[in-house]
């Protein structure tokens, strides 16, 4: 796929999305979700590539919401359909994506933009970053999985709180909220970033993917993340990556995984 709205670059086992709608300050119309979903997929399958880090292009925004003049005008039917088919395709595709995901937050990640930030596995942001959910000054609330992944992020109070004032907060809340990992100067967030990529890059991808896949299955309504955890575990038994690094050990020298 030629990618309009975004781009990739990709250097040490780690690929950058940038999403590069600068002048809409990189707000999520159809065609930039769709690229992304076709990016988030081609890297996932990728072996070469161990992390996946995504920010928006400029200094000003990371996500400043999806593209309101696309759904202006909809019928209650197409809102939902947008909802649906926004998280099946991107927001709920990246929260259970196998390659780890982590949001650089650039500046501003306001409605779909701070959804996209909360569906990667963490993230960090610039001082200059501004977070927060406006959809209820437009009339309408969070669709992109808004307003489950805040709660479970920073408590149920905190995130009603932001909710309903439509208000933004500041790098520093967000930190002091737990809703970003660490804060950095702008011209850091990303050689920042990928200082922990190249870290998560060190240990086995197998079972990064098993552990995804059990943190997640705690906050599904519909699984037990005990028992997921159970089964991932005994199946990085069967794997080549628990030999490697269970000899590595062993034998006091530095793991090569084979991602398998
Ligand atoms: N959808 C569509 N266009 C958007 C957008 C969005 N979510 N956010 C920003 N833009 C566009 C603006 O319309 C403007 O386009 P124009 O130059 O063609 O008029 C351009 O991006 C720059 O935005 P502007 O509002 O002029 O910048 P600002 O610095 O004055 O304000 C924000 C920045 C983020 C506070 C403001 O753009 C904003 O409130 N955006 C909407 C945020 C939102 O409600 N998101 C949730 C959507 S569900």
């Amino acid at each position: 796929m030629d990618y309009k709205n975004i781009y990739i670059e990709e250097e040490n086992e780690i690929a950058v999305v940038t999403i590069n709608r600068p002048k809409k300050l990189n707000a999520l119309n159809k065609q930039t979700i769709l690229e992304l979903h076709e990016a988030f997929k081609e890297l996932d399958e990728d072996n070469g590539i161990k992390v996946i880090l995504v920010t928006g292009s400029g200094e000003k925004a990371f996500v400043a919401g999806a593209d309101i003049s696309e759904f202006a005008h909809f019928s209650e039917e197409q809102g939902g359909e947008l909802a649906a088919k926004g998280q099946e395709i991107l927001f709920s595709f990246v929260a259970n994506l196998s390659t780890p995901v982590i949001g650089a937050i650039n500046g501003f990640a306001l409605g779909g933009g701070l959804e996209l930030a909360m569906s990667c596995h963490f993230r960090i942001a610039s001082e200059n970053a501004k977070m927060g959910l406006p959809e209820v000054s437009l009339g309408v609330i969070p669709g992109y999985g808004g307003t489950q992944r805040l709660p479970q992020l920073i408590g149920k109070g905190r995130a009603m709180e932001m909710i309903m004032t439509a208000g933004m907060i500041d790098a520093n809340k967000a930190l002091d909220y737990g809703l970003v990992n660490h804060v950095v100067p702008l011209g850091e967030l990303l050689p920042f970033c990928k200082k922990i990529a190249s870290r998560i890059s060190n240990n086995s991808a197998v079972a990064i993917k098993h552990a995804i896949k059990a943190v997640n299955a705690g906050y599904s309504y519909d699984m037990d993340g005990y028992a997921v955890e159970i089964g991932a575990f005994g199946q990085c038994f069967g794997t080549n990556d628990f030999k490697e690094g269970t000899s590595a050990f062993l034998e006091k020298r530095k793991a090569d995984f084979p991602g398998s």
